[in-house]
């Protein structure tokens, strides 16, 4: 079978790579794909949002499967153009990919039906906004509606931080048109997890939980980025909670998406807060996260391809899927400023390392010239790691940084301490 992936990030190379061990695949294109990836898949020069090109080469080179990483094809509508050209195209439907484009749109199918959500308020301009601010507690999270690559949320924890948010959003207009509306949204208590599940619409395959680090910092400090790191399992979840996030969170949005008559298919990443009153969706994604596919994929036994092709085929009840019981941590390796500003192309040494079995490095922001690696982005690199347990995969994933060395290199060097501060407290 013939495979392409859209995307070039060190989520994709994930895919890539996981895509590869299959006994089905038999060749790999990706668009754009990187020179991280392009000894594992032909790269091909097209971006992801050249929606109708993608559907020329896909029909072109007989694409058996086309799998989407990032979110703006699919909120575009590649798949709706792929379906109406009789390809085969894993994920949602542009209509249901609104879950993740519009952040009004996803608060208003949770609240009518049932789906728990921290309460918000919705704003078109600036002014009214900045009033409300007026009379609110502190800290609350202000929102970007559409998509901001991450960055379009702030939690502020005095009113002058909500006062700067919304003015960056809406008066700077630091997000473009994807802040022109914004939700000024109670701030929730609690652990943050990362919960996907696959959907044909009708069967619900729950991936293994993650947990994300969206700020640039140690200890959870400074502005939210795309995501500096994930570990998987997370073990103070319980075996409870994690039903109570299956039923109360995932089933019930697949059955909400159907009884919208928005039916989802593909990916559904719900971000949640693990309230006292349960798990509250702080918001959807409606693909893969970055970097929690770094350690799903390192974690899933079983063939990735035909997971994503019974979706495709509405079979999803035919394939099964384990997990490695082992720990994973995946470590983002960025570039000094992320997610402002920052500086690229200096020269990133130690790729060719021995990093052992255990560990898998997938590329980001870098590139390849005259057979030398320069960084080229801001989020760099992903070193995934396993281990017996979460200190050993730590353990492992900060040794192998050791290994690789460029200018500005900035990285946490926290990754899973909710996990290990909880484990300390069970001691
Ligand atoms: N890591 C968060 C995301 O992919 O949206």
């Amino acid at each position: 079978m013939k495979v392409l992936v859209i995307g070039s990030g060190a989520r994709e190379h994930a895919m890539v790579w996981k895509l590869r061990q299959s006994r089905h695949v038999t060749q790999i294109y990706a668009a754009p794909g990187s020179d991280g990836m392009a000894s594992l898949a032909e790269c091909v020069p097209l971006k992801p949002t050249q929606l109708r090109e993608l559907a020329d080469f896909a029909r072109e080179r007989k694409i058996d499967l086309t799998v989407v990483g990032p979110e703006d094809p699919l909120v575009d509508g590649i798949v709706d153009l792929f379906q109406r050209r009789g390809l085969r195209i894993y994920g949602p439907t542009q209509k249901a990919a609104r879950l993740e484009g519009s952040k009004a749109f996803a608060k208003e199918i949770m609240s009518r039906n049932g789906i728990q959500t921290g309460g918000h308020k919705v704003y078109e301009s600036a002014q009214p906004a900045l009033e409300y601010l007026g009379n609110c507690d502190y800290p609350i999270v202000i929102k970007a509606d559409g998509l901001a690559a991450g960055k379009g949320v702030t939690v502020a924890k005095t009113q002058e931080q909500a006062e700067a948010a919304v003015r960056e959003a809406m008066v700077a207009k630091r997000f473009g048109a994807a802040g022109r509306k914004l939700l000024i949204e109670d701030f929730l208590q609690g652990e943050e997890v990362s919960a996907h599940a696959i959907t044909d619409g009708h069967t619900i395959l729950p991936l293994c939980l993650a947990q994300d680090h969206k700020a640039v910092g140690d200890g959870d400090t400074g502005e939210n980025t795309g995501g500096m790191g994930t570990y998987s399992p997370l073990p103070q979840v319980s075996d409870e909670h994690l039903a109570a996030i299956e039923r109360d969170v995932l089933v019930q949005t697949v059955h909400a998406m159907n009884r919208e008559d928005v039916p989802f298919k593909g990916t559904l990443f719900a971000g949640l807060m693990m309230t006292r009153q349960g798990p509250k969706v702080l918001e959807y994604n409606v693909r893969f996260g970055d970097p929690e596919t770094q350690s799903i994929l390192m974690r899933m036994k079983g063939d990735f391809y035909e997971v994503l092709s019974a979706t495709v085929d509405g079979k999803l009840d035919t394939v099964e899927v384990d997990w490695d019981p082992r720990a994973v941590v995946t470590v983002v390796l960025a570039s000094g400023g992320y997610p402002r500003e920052f500086e690229k192309g200096y020269k990133i040494r130690g790729l060719d390392s021995d990093f052992g079995p255990d560990v898998q490095v997938f590329h980001a922001g870098t590139k390849r010239v005259d057979g030398q690696w320069y960084t080229n982005g801001g989020r760099v690199l992903s070193v995934v790691a396993a281990g017996a347990d979460l200190p050993d995969a730590r353990r492992k994933a900060y040794d192998a940084i050791a290994k690789i060395q460029y200018d500005r290199m900035v990285f946490r060097k926290d990754i899973g301490w909710r996990a290990l501060k909880a484990q300390e407290g069970r001691k």
